[in-house]
């Protein structure tokens, strides 16, 4: 690799690939000519396997040396963020993955059936099919036809470029700018730099307390949100599954954990990002009140590039007017206990 400093571990360069939607294999062939292909894949004991038909060009792969590919792009930044004038500077952070061997052929039925289904478990993961097995009479003669491709994962090289180049102090700016700038895939990139490598919080991540602010929490705590808001009065009657959907579905959303990685604020916003947007799920746990966590959590959420533009404001709260008031939020209409209130930006309607 020319810049060993984007190296990185294989673990990583292993993730990427089982993530991966398609993989792109290339070789050559008999009489030399180079051949690329775009394959589904999936890792089985330790090999990436992959299935065709048994005859034609797939086919002639096996035993010959290949190269495989896959990538994870993550955000595409200007020249201007670093240089006035210079094109130069203007540049891509990613993940990669290049694996290299020699293609084998899976023969055991069993091993094969095995892996088409966890091809089916990553392209089907609502099933609703009979799982593969080579002993049931409907999947026998299929199992035994196809050929199944295989590579050893030993020869692979990771890379990842994701700041890790830069001082923390301007890798710290840069996530202001890409803030400032929000275009679609900001926020993750912001959180994926920050995974990434250490990096001074940024202002608008600031807390002054012993807590991490997220301005783009990923899927997989969705569940923790759905435990923290379980029992609150407004989620009554509705499942986990469901605010936890509710959460991954919006695209707004941001967090704060402790020391422990717990979650232990949330909000969340769905957004037309110009005209109107629905503040929802505002949600502190008990020992974290009252130090000023849930009115951090509800001006980054203000700020969101998906909130920041839009004119109206819309919450509805039973018991919580006065906190939402110092944000600028006004009452509008109430039923019942509940009151809506507005936060009118007054920049058309
Ligand atoms: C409402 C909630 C999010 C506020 O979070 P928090 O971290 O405790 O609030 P902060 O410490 O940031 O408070 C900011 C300011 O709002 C005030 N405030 C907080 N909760 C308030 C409430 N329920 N009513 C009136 N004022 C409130 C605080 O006193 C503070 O004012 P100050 O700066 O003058 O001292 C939190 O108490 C909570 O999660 N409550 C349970 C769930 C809930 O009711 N969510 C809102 C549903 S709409």
């Amino acid at each position: 690799m020319r810049r060993p400093i984007f190296e990185t571990s294989n673990q990583l360069g292993r993730k990427i690939l089982e993530r991966a939607h398609t993989i792109e294999l290339a070789f050559a062939d008999a009489t030399g000519q180079p051949v690329l292909r775009t394959l589904h894949a999936v890792i089985v004991d330790d090999l990436l396997c992959f299935h065709c038909a048994p005859v034609g060009e797939k086919t002639a792969m096996v035993g010959r040396q290949v190269v495989v590919s896959a990538h994870e792009p993550t955000v595409t930044l200007p020249s201007t963020f670093f240089d006035a004038q210079r094109a130069c500077p203007a540049t891509t952070y990613y993940q990669s993955v290049q694996l290299r061997g020699t293609v084998g052929a899976i023969e055991s039925h069993e091993r094969k059936a095995r892996v088409l289904q966890a091809l089916m478990e990553k392209f089907q993961p609502q099933g609703g099919h009979l799982p593969v097995d080579a002993g049931d009479p409907i999947y026998g003669t299929v199992v035994g036809a196809l050929l199944i491709g295989c590579l050893a994962l030993d020869q692979m090289t990771t890379k990842a470029r994701l700041g890790q180049d830069l001082p923390a102090n301007r890798r710290s700016q840069l996530l202001e700018q890409l803030w400032q700038r929000g275009a679609p895939g900001d926020v993750q990139a912001i959180e994926s730099i920050r995974r990434f490598c250490a990096t001074p919080e940024p202002a608008f991540l600031a807390t002054g307390l012993p807590i991490k602010l997220w301005c783009a929490l990923d899927s997989q705590r969705a569940d923790a949100a759905a435990v923290l808001l379980d029992g609150t009065y407004w989620n009554v009657g509705i499942s986990r599954q469901q605010i936890a959907d509710a959460h991954r579905n919006s695209v707004a959303w941001v967090g704060a954990t402790d020391g422990t990685e717990a979650l232990v604020g949330s909000a969340r916003a769905i957004s037309d990002g110009a005209k109107h947007a629905h503040i929802l799920d505002v949600f502190v746990a008990a020992p974290w009140r009252g130090a000023g966590l849930g009115r951090r959590l509800l001006e980054l959420l203000l700020d969101h590039p998906r909130v920041r533009n839009c004119s109206r404001i819309w919450l509805r709260t039973r018991h919580a007017d006065g906190f939402y008031r110092q944000l600028g939020f006004a009452p509008e209409t109430s039923r019942g206990q509940t009151r809506t209130m507005l936060l009118d930006r007054g920049h058309g309607r």
